[in-house]
């Protein structure tokens, strides 16, 4: 916790030259992103494990204050991925480094440039939901997303039960090794940790049209409202609310994982690879974070890393399930219940359509 203090002092004591500053952008936003994709991974598994969980994590992911978070998760992704990319090069081309004042500026300036169409995009599709398409009447609102919550709480306690599988991990390492308490060896030193920064680098490069891909895709063509509007999924041939009676964030991602282009699964295929590449990255990334302020004591240090392995394994795990398990047409039935539940609690009638299906179900 200490060095934690010291950076936070030095930063800003030492009012930065723009390389600083850069260096501590590049944390956040890096550290930001990855917290996201824990929740992110966790919750789209859901569309086929849990539908109704689903459809309401994606409700409460329409209300306002989580339209202003998807502008800052567009903003850290642009930047750390452009700020990634000076560092690629810059590690390649030493002799470059007189020039790094000059290029972390530029940095910033692409990364207001794309911004600004990407966000007036992002923009003109929240308008269009807040004031043209059934939006959630401001009374209501609260009542969705903190229901929404409530119903995804017991999950919070799987990552307690992480935190003491990584504090177990750490202390019958400490046994078996005979490390105890004594100094921990330099990280940097080792063949594996050489790995690891070339890894950084060349996954981090194959990362950007990936998960630029994925963005555009979700922000800019369809729109986090979309996920939920009867139209053309995304880069498939189907549209939403052919299946279900009405349309769902659930048959949007089964029309998705269910597109098969000559016989492969595009987008299956596409989600695995952002899947595995964005884990490793962002993951090993959290663990030089966490090292850094935990250099105080050899168990934190461990605990540290032991967290951030057991994260990315069980993300690995749970992400690779969702891509690879059958997907079967009951989840959109399922999904159908959990929707209806949503237009109660907004306070709107039912869709004739769906009370329909509902009634006929029972
Ligand atoms: C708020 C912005 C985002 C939205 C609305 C969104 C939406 C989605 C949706 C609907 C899926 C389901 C599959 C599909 O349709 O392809 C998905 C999967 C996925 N997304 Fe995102 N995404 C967002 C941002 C991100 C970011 C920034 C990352 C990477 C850091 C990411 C990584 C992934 C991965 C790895 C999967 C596959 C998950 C699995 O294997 O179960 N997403 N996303
Ligand atoms: C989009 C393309 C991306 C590029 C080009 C990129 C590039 C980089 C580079 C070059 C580093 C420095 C590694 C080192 O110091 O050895 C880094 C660190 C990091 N990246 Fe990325 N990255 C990208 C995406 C992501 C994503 C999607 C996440 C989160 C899931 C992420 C999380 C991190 C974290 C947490 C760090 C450690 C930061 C630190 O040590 O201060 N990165 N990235």
């Amino acid at each position: 916790m200490t060095s934690l203090a010291l950076t936070v002092r030095e930063t800003l004591r030492y009012r930065g030259a723009i390389g600083q500053w850069s260096w501590v952008l590049h944390r956040l936003t890096g550290v930001g992103v990855v917290l996201f994709l824990a929740l992110h991974v966790i919750d789209t598994s859901w569309a086929v494990f849990y539908p109704g969980l689903y459809v309401k994590a994606i409700a409460a992911y329409q209300s306002p204050l989580f339209t202003i978070g998807e502008f800052g998760l567009v903003f850290a992704v642009v930047y750390h991925a452009f700020n990634g990319i000076r560092i690629a090069i810059f590690d390649w081309k030493p002799e470059l480094w007189r020039h790094q004042a000059q290029a972390a500026v530029a940095v910033l300036v692409l990364t207001l440039l794309v911004l600004a169409p990407v966000f007036l995009g992002m923009l003109s599709h929240v308008l269009d939901f807040y004031f043209t398409e059934a939006a959630i009447a401001g009374d209501k609102m609260l009542d969705v997303v903190v229901f929404s919550i409530l119903e995804q709480l017991p999950f919070i306690a799987g990552f307690v039960g992480v935190l003491a599988a990584a504090i177990v991990l750490a202390a019958v390492y400490s046994l078996i090794s005979g490390a105890g308490n004594g100094a921990a060896k330099a990280p940097q030193a080792s063949p594996v940790e050489r790995f690891w920064w070339s890894f950084m680098r060349v996954s981090g490069i194959a990362i950007v049209p990936l998960v630029f891909g994925h963005l555009a895709l979700m922000h800019v063509v369809q729109g986090v409202f979309d996920i939920t509007a009867a139209q053309a999924v995304a880069g498939t041939m189907a549209s939403n609310g052919t299946i279900g009676v009405v349309p769902s964030a659930v048959e949007f991602v089964y029309h998705r994982w269910s597109y098969a282009a000559g016989g492969v699964f595009f987008w299956r295929v596409y989600d695995l690879f952002l899947l595995v590449l964005v884990t490793l990255h962002g993951f090993n990334g959290l663990r030089y974070v966490l090292t850094d302020y935990t250099s105080f004591s050899p168990f934190a240090r461990r605990t540290a890393v032991a967290l951030c392995t057991v994260m990315a394994a069980i993300l690995l795990a749970v992400g690779a399930a969702a891509l690879f398990v059958p997907l079967e047409k009951d989840i959109i039935d399922e999904a159908m219940a959990a929707t209806a539940e949503i237009y109660e609690l907004r306070g709107e009638e039912l869709p004739a359509e769906l009370e329909a299906f509902l009634s006929e179900d029972l």
